[in-house]
C-alpha cells in the first residue's frame, strides 16, 4: 500500500509527552509523509519549534502566527486543514480535548479543530487523575461520537511519578494508527481475519526447547495490513520479540498444541485464516519434569512425536465461503511442494517461499514469495514483508469478493 506523500497535520499540545514528538515526526518524514506542525503556546515549553521545523523541513505554525498580519492572508487554520489527509494530535492535553469537544476556537489549534473535516486521530496523554475526571471522559466520548479516533492512553509509570493510565502510547502504536487511518483501501472491511505468526517452542524440560528462527515478521505484517484495510483481526502469535500491533486482538501461545487450540477456537468465527506461523512438526514424546542433566553418557536420544497438523485440521473443518491461506517455507522443489500442500490441506491460497533464496527467509525484512491460487497462474513477488503482505491480501480480497 503506497502511503508516500500523504499529508499529516500534526498538532502538538502542552503535555510532558511533547518531548517525544520530534522522534515521531522524524519517523513520518522518513516514511515519506509530508508533515505540517501546529504547536500550542504551552507545547513550546516542552519542545522547540526549531527542532520540529528542521525535521519536517517546513515552518512550524506557532500561536503567534494565528492572528499575524504576515500569515493572515493564508488563514492557516483553514488552509492547513484543507491541505491535510489526516489531522493527528499527540499528545492531546485535557485542555485540547475540551477545546475540540466545545468548538473553542480561541487559539490556532482550536480554530483548526473547528474547521477540520478530515479524519481526526487523538492521543490523549495526561496524569491519571486528570484522565479519570468526568470532564475529560465526557469530552473523549463526545469526540468519538463525532467520528474522531481517540486512542486509549497506556498505563505505567507517569512522568509526574504517579503509576496509572495516561501515558502516550509508543511510537510503534501511534504509527500503526496513522497508517490505518491513511490507508484508503478498506476492501477487507466487515471481514474477520485470523493470522498466525512466529515460531513455537516445544519444551523438552523446564529450561530447554526445540524451535526455529521465525521472527513473526511476515505474519505480523499480514495482521497489520489486514487491520489497515478494515478487517477485524485476531493475531495468534507464538513467542516473538516483535511489538504487538495496535488495534488487533492478540492471542499469545507457546507450543504447537497451544496454537492448535487457539486456531480451532478462532476459526469458528473467521472469514479468512492466514497461517504464517512456523509451527514445530515435532515435540518431545515425554517432557522431563526436571532439568535434564548432562550425566556421564556420550549420547543422548530424544524421542519425538508428531504435533497435530493445524493447517490440515482447518482445511477439514473449513466452512463454505471461508478462505484458508497457508505458507510453505521450503528449501527444495519449492513450487511442487507448495502445490501438493495446497491440495492435501484444502487451502485456497498458498504462499511459497524459498527460505534459502537471497532476501528471503526467517528474521529478515524482505521476502521472495510466490502466491499460488487454484486456477490462477503463480504470481512471484519480491519486496519488503509489508509489500508482500499487501500483495497477498489483494489475492485474499479478490477471492472473498468472488465468494
Ligand atoms: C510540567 C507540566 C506537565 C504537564 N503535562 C501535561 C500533560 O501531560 N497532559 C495535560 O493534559 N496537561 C499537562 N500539563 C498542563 C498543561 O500544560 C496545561 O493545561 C496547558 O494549559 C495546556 O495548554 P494547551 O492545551 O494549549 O497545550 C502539564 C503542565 C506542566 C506544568
Amino acid at each position: 500500500m503506497c502511503l508516500r506523500h500523504k499529508k499529516i497535520l500534526f498538532g502538538i499540545s502542552g503535555g510532558i509527552a511533547a518531548y517525544k514528538t520530534p522522534d515521531l515526526l522524524h519517523g513520518w518524514v522518513k516514511m515519506g509523509f509530508e508533515v505540517e506542525t501546529i504547536l500550542t503556546e504551552s507545547a513550546e515549553a516542552f519542545v522547540s519549534p526549531m527542532v520540529l521545523s528542521t525535521l519536517s523541513k517546513r515552518r512550524v505554525w506557532r500561536e503567534c502566527d494565528f492572528l499575524s498580519p504576515e500569515y493572515g492572508w493564508r488563514i492557516p487554520h483553514i488552509s492547513l486543514t484543507d491541505w491535510a489527509d489526516l489531522f493527528v494530535i499527540a499528545p492531546c492535553t485535557g485542555n485540547v480535548l475540551r477545546m475540540a469537544a466545545e468548538g473553542d476556537s480561541e487559539t490556532l489549534l482550536g480554530a483548526a479543530l473547528l474547521a477540520n473535516q478530515k479524519p481526526l486521530l487523538l492521543f490523549p496523554a495526561m496524569n491519571c487523575k486528570m484522565l479519570a475526571n468526568e470532564a475529560a471522559q465526557r469530552h473523549m466520548k463526545t469526540l468519538e461520537a463525532r467520528g474522531a479516533v481517540v486512542v486509549d492512553p497506556d498505563s505505567g509509570m507517569l512522568a509526574c511519578g504517579y503509576e496509572g493510565k495516561g501515558r502516550l502510547p509508543s511510537a510503534a502504536v501511534i504509527d500503526d494508527y496513522v497508517k490505518m487511518m491513511l490507508c484508503a483501501k478498506k476492501d477487507l472491511a466487515g471481514l474477520r481475519v485470523v493470522v498466525t505468526a512466529g515460531p513455537t517452542h516445544e519444551y523438552i524440560d523446564p529450561v530447554r526447547y526445540i524451535s526455529n528462527p521465525s521472527s513473526g515478521k511476515m505474519g505480523y505484517a499480514v495482521a497489520r495490513a489486514a487491520w489497515q484495510r478494515g478487517a477485524e483481526v485476531t493475531l495468534i502469535t507464538g513467542p516473538s520479540t516483535l511489538t504487538r500491533p495496535a488495534g488487533i486482538k492478540v492471542v499469545e501461545t507457546v507450543s504447537a498444541d497451544d496454537m492448535y487450540e487457539a486456531c480451532m477456537k478462532a476459526s469458528e468465527e473467521a472469514d479468512v485464516i492466514v497461517k504464517a506461523a512456523a509451527v514445530g512438526d515435532y515435540k518431545a514424546a515425554n517432557r522431563a519434569e526436571q532439568k535434564i542433566k548432562r550425566g556421564g553418557a556420550q549420547e543422548f536420544t530424544l524421542e519425538l512425536v508428531q504435533n497435530r497438523d493445524i493447517a490440515a485440521a482447518l482445511g477439514r473443518r473449513k466452512r463454505p465461503g471461508q478462505v484458508l491461506v497457508g505458507f510453505a517455507a521450503e528449501t527444495q522443489n519449492v513450487l511442487e511442494n507448495a502445490q501438493r500442500k495446497m491440495a492435501e490441506k484444502n487451502l485456497d491460497i498458498i504462499v511459497s517461499n524459498d527460505v534459502l533464496a537471497q532476501g528471503a527467509g526467517f528474521a529478515v525484512d524482505t521476502n521472495v514469495i510466490t502466491i499460488l491460487e487454484r486456477g490462477a497462474e503463480p504470481a512471484r513477488f519480491s519486496g519488503t514483508k509489508e509489500e508482500a503482505a499487501d500483495r497477498l491480501l489483494d489475492a485474499v480480497a479478490a477471492l472473498t469478493a468472488k465468494r
